[in-house]
């Protein structure tokens, strides 16, 4: 499997103002519904994009806020956002908090970077309480394969078959790691959009996808999109699928 250098990303990573767009989570409202104080951890929580959207509408609630990553110049940007949230620099796969003390774990758009993903279901579980929730958001390669990323550098798309779990694996594996309730929901949305963001965006290098394929590879869409774009299309199709598991403990 590859790996994507976040180093090198979280330099750029806030740059494209899509990843800071996190709406709400409604979990937190129900939570605190039925419990005077929670804990909620981001896992693999990156530049803390997810807790910034959560902290605007939950601001002064009972909330005990975790963001974990192994990266840590992505934790640095995350600090850097005055988040009054602990950060431990740990991998998914051997963090240590206590058993039984989280009440929502999210991981978004994170998953398909774990080399030991049943090694990060145990973690997850041990650290959930009773009835506690269990959120994953992220794209879904097989219902998005228009996408520029693929389209333009197809090795990509090859790559992440390695890397993501498709919907049944996951719930099946959530199902053995003894997770209840399990329901999932999927997104699609398809948009035009100017054809000089299209250059800009593939520069920018910032999806994992880019960042880890080896640069013949990356040269080689590099010289397709410039071709795209040279020959005097205005917009070009921008499309992108989203999956998002729900179980509980
Ligand atoms: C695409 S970013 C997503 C960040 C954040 N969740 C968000 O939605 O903006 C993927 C993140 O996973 C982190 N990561 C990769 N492998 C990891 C691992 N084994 N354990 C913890 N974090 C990991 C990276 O450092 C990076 O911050």
């Amino acid at each position: 499997m590859l790996k994507t250098d976040y180093a090198k990303v979280s330099k750029v990573y806030d740059k494209n103002k899509g990843r800071l767009d996190f709406p709400k989570d409604q979990e937190i409202e129900k939570l605190l519904e039925k419990n005077e104080k929670i804990t909620v951890l981001d896992l693999a929580c990156g530049t803390g994009n997810y807790l910034l959207g959560q902290k605007k509408h939950y601001e002064g609630k009972n909330i005990k806020w975790i963001g974990i990553d192994l990266s840590p110049e992505m934790l640095d940007v995350a600090k850097s956002k005055n988040l009054e949230a602990e950060f431990i620099n740990a991998s998914a796969e051997s963090f240590s908090l206590a058993e039984g003390s989280v009440d929502l774990v999210v991981c978004n758009f994170a998953f398909h970077h774990f080399e030991d993903k049943k090694k990060c279901l145990s973690k997850i579980y041990a650290a959930l309480k009773k009835g506690g929730v269990l959120k994953f958001r992220n794209v879904e390669p097989e219902c998005m394969k228009e996408w520029w990323v693929y389209k333009y550098c197809p090795e990509t798309y090859c790559e992440d078959m390695f890397r993501f779990w498709p919907k049944d694996l996951m719930i099946y594996e959530l199902k053995k790691s003894a997770f209840v309730n399990i329901s999932a929901k999927r997104e699609y949305y398809e948009k035009y959009k100017p054809m000089n963001e299209l250059l800009e965006n593939y520069k920018r290098r910032d999806t994992s996808q880019l960042a880890m394929i080896g640069d013949e590879y990356y040269n080689k869409g590099l010289s397709r999109v410039t071709q795209e774009a040279s020959q005097g299309e205005s917009e070009y199709k921008d499309v992108i699928a989203f999956l998002e598991i729900r179980c509980e403990k």
